[in-house]
């Protein structure tokens, strides 16, 4: 077999022109059912990680693309916590503002999860409030996080039913593999959740028919350990010796035995930043209610 590739490309632009209506919906006067405004994302980064800084130039590339509101806040990572702390209060008090999305990792010294909490739920486009977390486990969800929310959209897009299918997710944070957990699970799958202290990880992958690798170590899941006919969905990005991108599993190797599979860079990624802009159209649209 020779896997189809999913394109997150494609599917991300999908997703960006399917907001267009709705953005434009927004624009509209409050009394015509809009809310007069564009919605407002507000992307926080600190400090100088090169990755993070690139990640927070294409989301709001993609804002801007959509006519969205925008406003990157950048600070050295000098910033102490209680300065980044009043910072989120501006933007949670900010009429304009209905995302915020503050980068991780932060320089050591701030207490990620006091920053991560001070977001209000409500502009938690992230979904990494523990309040929105507790929600998506109730099946209630209010913002998903943006990344497994985007492998949903792929999964979805290969046709292929998915209930009563083993998954395996590789990787317990809470950013990936622990919400993606939960939305396996409401998607009818049965589900393992694989980490670092998982014993026999070929074998667990072996006898799954999805694949979520979010490990962050490149090319740890090899191509012969996927079951033939498997969805392979590849989160991980990760630097080779010579600088280019690799993911978390053997592409060549997996591509020959999966049913679908996506590209790293062009798989998932592009998703992650598309989900986002539909978390932040959701957070404008209930600001209108
Ligand atoms: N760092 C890596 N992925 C993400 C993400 O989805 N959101 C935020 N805020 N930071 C990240």
């Amino acid at each position: 077999m020779s896997a189809r590739i999913l394109d997150g490309k494609a599917a991300a632009a999908d997703v960006a022109e399917a907001l267009r209506p709705r953005i434009a919906a927004l624009l509209a006067p409050e009394a015509s059912g809009g809310i007069g405004r564009p919605p407002g994302l507000a992307v926080v980064l600190v400090g100088d990680d090169r990755a993070s800084a690139v990640y927070v130039r294409l989301k709001t590339r993609r804002a801007e693309d959509l006519g969205m509101l925008h406003r990157q806040v950048t600070l050295p990572a000098s910033t102490t916590e209680a300065e980044l702390l009043a910072i989120i209060d501006d933007l949670n008090a900010d009429p304009q503002i209905d995302g915020i999305l503050i980068q991780v990792p932060l320089p050591r010294g701030i207490d990620k999860d006091r920053v991560l909490d001070r977001v209000h739920p409500r502009k938690d486009v992230d979904g990494f409030h523990p309040v929105n977390t507790g929600r998506l486990w109730q099946r209630r969800p209010t913002f998903i996080p943006c990344t497994p929310a985007g492998v949903v959209e792929l999964l979805k897009r290969t046709g292929v039913a998915l209930g009563g299918k083993d998954a395996v997710v590789i990787g317990r944070s809470n950013i990936v593999g622990k919400p993606m957990v939960a939305l396996l699970e409401q998607l009818d799958c049965t589900v393992t959740l694989a980490h670092s202290r998982t014993v026999d990880l070929a074998g667990v992958v072996g006898r799954a028919d999805i694949v979520i690798a979010a490990v962050g170590v490149l090319e740890m899941v090899k191509g012969d350990w996927i079951k033939p006919g498997a969805i392979v969905i590849d989160v991980g990005v990760n630097k080779r010796d010579d600088g280019r991108l690799g993911g978390d599993v053997e592409f060549n190797g997996a591509a020959k035995r999966a049913s679908w599979i996506t590209p790293v860079p062009g798989g998932v990624g592009p998703m992650t930043i598309a989900m986002l802009m539909a978390n932040t159209v959701r957070a404008a649209e209930q600001a209108r209610t």
